[in-house]
């Protein structure tokens, strides 16, 4: 159990994710081309959207950006495995280039789900951006396309990132020992 009222060991510093979020627009803009949506699955993706899409401007990177909530996780920290769509998106895919952004990526399934769910209704592609990955923890075999930060495999807050919906206010990313 994590009380809510511990404060995180630091992770990532507010400054090295500032600076990789810019190298990984770079990366990201360089292989988009025509019209591009962003699809930000909520809410753990908010504030890592919020930056990316700020850095993908000074690229010249002008997307049609949409939010959509899926859920996996429930409350605590054990996946239950199943996804269900819980809002979605308003905007139609349909002959889009998808970007996909999430906050991390671990059994994979919330991503599979999002880019199979993407193509059915579509998209001319679905890409995924996420900020974090835990390697080695795939229940699908499907990878992201841009990766912020390879992580250890430790429950990890802040930044968008939730521990029973608390801690995504943190501008850095911390864990508990
Ligand atoms: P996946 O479908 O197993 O890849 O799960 C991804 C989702 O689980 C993420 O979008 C997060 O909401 C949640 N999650 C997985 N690991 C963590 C973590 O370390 N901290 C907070 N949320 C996590
Ligand atoms: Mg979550």
């Amino acid at each position: 159990m994590i009380a809510k009222d511990r404060i995180p060991q630091t992770l990532i510093t507010e400054t090295h994710i500032r600076e990789r979020v810019a190298t990984l627009a770079a990366e990201i803009a360089g292989t988009l081309t025509g019209e591009v949506m962003l699809v930000s699955l909520l809410r753990g993706a908010f504030m890592f959207t919020a930056d990316l899409v700020r850095e993908l401007s000074r690229h010249g990177i002008r997307p049609r950006i949409d939010f959509m909530t899926l859920s996996s996780y429930g409350d605590g920290t054990e996946s239950s495995g199943k996804v269900v769509v819980t809002r979605d998106i308003s905007d139609d895919v349909n002959g889009r280039q998808v970007l996909i952004i999430d906050d991390i990526l671990e059994s994979g399934r919330t991503r599979k789900f999002a880019h199979d769910l993407m193509l059915e209704r579509g998209a001319r592609s679905a890409q995924i951006a996420v900020l974090l990955e835990k390697p080695g923890q795939r229940a699908v075999p499907l990878e992201a396309d841009f990766v912020g930060f390879v992580i250890e495999d430790k429950f990890v807050v802040g930044y968008g990132l939730d521990y029973a919906n608390a801690y995504r206010e943190l501008p850095f990313i911390g864990y508990f020992e």
